[in-house]
C-alpha cells in the first residue's frame, strides 16, 4: 500500500514510523527536508504544504493509494477536497469538517447548536469596538484569540498574559491592525485548572480514544515565558494522567463523540485524527479548542506506543470501517522536545546537533525529528523545534529518566530542552492543583 504522508515535524517523523512499520510503501510531501522522513520514503517532493495543485500532481504521479496529513494549513487549503476528488482517500477532514479547528467560533457556535457540552461562554466580533465594549463590560476573565489559524502562537488569557483591561485593549489593536487570524477575534471565559489533550480516531462515525496526553506550551521550565507549539509532553501507563479520572475521560471523549454527530449532521463527517485540547475544571472538563490532526508533539507520545498497525487504523478512518479494538502498550511515554536556543523569542538558527541514534535506541527511547536540515546524525537547527525524543517505560518517572538518559546522547552548543517536563515535581504540582481546586 502506498501511502503519502504531508508535512515534515516531529509528528510526521512519528507518522511515517509507524507506517512503515506496518508495512506501507511511503511517499512524502513536505517543505524542509526532514532527514528521518526523507530515510523512510520511497520519494520525497520538497514543495509548500499548501501547494495543492503540485501535491496533487506528485500523488498522482506515484499513484498513492491513502494520503496522511500532517498539519492543519494543508486542510484549510483543501489538498483533503482535491485528493478525494482524484479517489485517494485520506487520513484528515475536509476543509468543511476542518472549521472545527480553522475557525473557532464555527466550533463554538456548533457546540452550542447541538448542545455538545463542555462549551465556554464566548463572543465573537469582527469590530475593534464591539470587541473593546465586551471585554469591559464581561464581569468575568477572558482568553482573547484571534478567529483565525496563528500557529497556536495567538492567544492570550487575562490574569496570565494580560493583566489589565488596558492591555487587553492594546492586544485587540493589535489583532484588528495587523489582521492576526483573519482579523477577528472571539472572547471566551477564560477556564480554570489543568490542561490536557484528548485525540481520537474518527472514520467519519466511529470514534476511537487514544491515551490521555499533557503538552507544555510555555516555554521555560517552571511553565514560564511566552506559549509556543509546545515543548514537550507526557502519558500514563494506564492511559489516563495523575489527575485525569476516568470518568473525566469519559467526559471529555463524549464531548468528543457529539461534535463528530453534530458535523456529520451538518453534512460533512469527520474522517481523521480529531485532537481535544481540554482544560479539566472543577465541574469538568472544558473544551480550549478542537484541532483537526494529530498534535505535535502529543502524535510522538501516542503512535510510539501503538500496538495495532497504523496502516490498518488508516484504512479504516479512509474506508468507515475503524474498528473500536485499537491497542497502546500498556506504557508511559515522556516527549522532550530539543529547540533552538532562544526558541520562543529569538531563536538561533544554522547551529549543529550531533545525535547518536544508536545510544538513544539502547536508552529505550525513539527519537523523531523535526525542523532541521541536514543528514540524519548530523544536524543543523532551523528557527522551530528540532527534534523530540521519548523514552518509553512502565511509569512516568521511568520514562522520563530513559528520555534524559537519551537526551545525554544529543550534543549541540546552542540547543535548549525543558527538563522539568514529565519530573515528579511538576506532575505533583498539578495533581495538587486540581485537588485544591475540587475541594473548595
Ligand atoms: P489555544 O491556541 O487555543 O490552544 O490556546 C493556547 C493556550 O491558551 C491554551 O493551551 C490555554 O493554556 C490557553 N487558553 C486558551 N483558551 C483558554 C480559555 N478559554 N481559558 C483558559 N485558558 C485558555
Ligand atoms: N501540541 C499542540 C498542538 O499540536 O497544537
Amino acid at each position: 500500500m502506498k501511502v503519502l504522508v504531508v508535512g515534515g515535524g516531529g509528528r510526521e517523523h512519528a507518522l511515517a514510523a509507524a507506517l512503515e512499520r506496518s508495512g506501507a510503501e511511503l511517499y512524502s510531501a513536505m517543505r524542509n527536508n526532514n532527514p528521518g522522513i526523507a530515510r523512510l520514503a520511497k520519494e520525497v517532493r520538497l514543495v509548500r504544504e499548501t501547494d495543492v495543485s503540485s501535491i496533487l500532481e506528485f500523488a498522482r504521479a506515484a499513484g498513492v493509494d491513502i494520503a496522511v496529513m500532517g498539519p492543519e494549513a494543508p486542510l484549510e487549503a483543501g489538498l483533503v477536497d482535491a485528493l478525494e476528488a482524484e479517489g485517494i482517500g485520506c487520513v484528515g477532514p475536509t476543509k468543511a469538517a476542518a472549521r472545527l479547528e480553522t475557525s473557532k467560533s464555527f466550533a463554538r457556535e456548533l457546540m452550542q447548536r447541538y448542545g455538545v457540552p463542555g462549551n465556554l461562554r464566548f463572543a465573537s466580533f469582527d469590530d475593534l469596538d464591539e470587541a473593546k465594549g465586551y471585554v469591559r463590560e464581561a464581569g468575568f476573565e477572558l482568553a482573547i484569540k484571534p478567529v483565525g489559524l496563528t500557529g497556536g502562537k495567538g492567544v492570550k488569557v487575562q490574569g496570565e498574559h494580560l493583566h489589565d483591561i488596558k492591555e487587553s485593549e492594546a492586544y485587540l489593536e493589535e489583532i484588528f491592525g495587523q489582521g492576526l487570524g483573519g482579523g477577528s477575534v472571539i472572547l471566551e471565559e477564560r477556564a480554570v485548572g489543568e490542561e490536557f489533550t484528548l485525540q481520537v480516531f474518527c472514520d467519519g462515525r466511529n470514534v476511537v480514544p487514544m491515551p490521555l496526553v499533557q503538552d507544555h506550551k510555555r516555554a521555560y521550565e517552571g511553565d514560564v515565558g511566552p506559549n509556543t507549539g509546545g515543548m514537550g509532553s507526557y502519558s500514563a501507563e494506564d492511559h489516563l494522567l495523575p489527575f485525569v479520572s476516568e470518568s473525566d475521560k469519559e467526559a471529555a471523549l463524549d464531548i468528543l463523540r457529539r461534535t463528530v454527530e453534530a458535523i456529520a449532521q451538518e453534512g460533512h463527517p469527520y474522517r481523521g485524527v480529531l485532537y481535544g485540547q481540554f482544560m479539566l475544571t472543577r465541574d469538568g472538563p472544558r473544551v480550549i479548542e478542537f484541532n483537526a490532526r494529530f498534535g505535535d508533539p502529543e502524535a510522538m507520545n501516542v503512535l510510539s506506543i501503538l500496538e495495532t498497525p497504523f496502516l490498518e487504523v488508516c484504512e479504516g478512518i479512509v474506508d468507515g470501517s475503524l474498528s473500536p479494538n485499537v491497542s497502546f502498550a500498556r506504557k508511559a511515554t515522556v516527549c522532550k522536545y530539543v529547540v533552538p536556543a532562544g526558541y520562543g523569542t529569538a531563536p538561533q538558527s544554522g547551529k549543529p546537533i550531533e545525535v547518536d541514534e544508536e545510544a538513544v535506541a539502547r536508552e529505550g527511547a525513539r527519537l523523531y525529528y523535526a525542523m532541521v536540515d541536514g543528514e540524519a546524525g548530523r544536524v543543523v537547527t532551523t528557527t522551530s523545534r528540532a527534534l523530540g525524543v521519548v523514552g518509553i517505560d512502565d511509569s512516568i518517572q521511568e520514562a522520563e529518566e530513559a528520555c534524559e538518559r537519551a537526551l545525554r546522547h544529543v550534543r549541540g552548543e546552542a540547543i535548549f530542552v525543558r527538563h522539568d517536563i514529565g519530573k515528579a515535581e511538576l506532575v505533583n504540582r498539578r495533581v495538587e492543583h486540581m485537588a485544591r481546586l475540587r475541594k473548595a
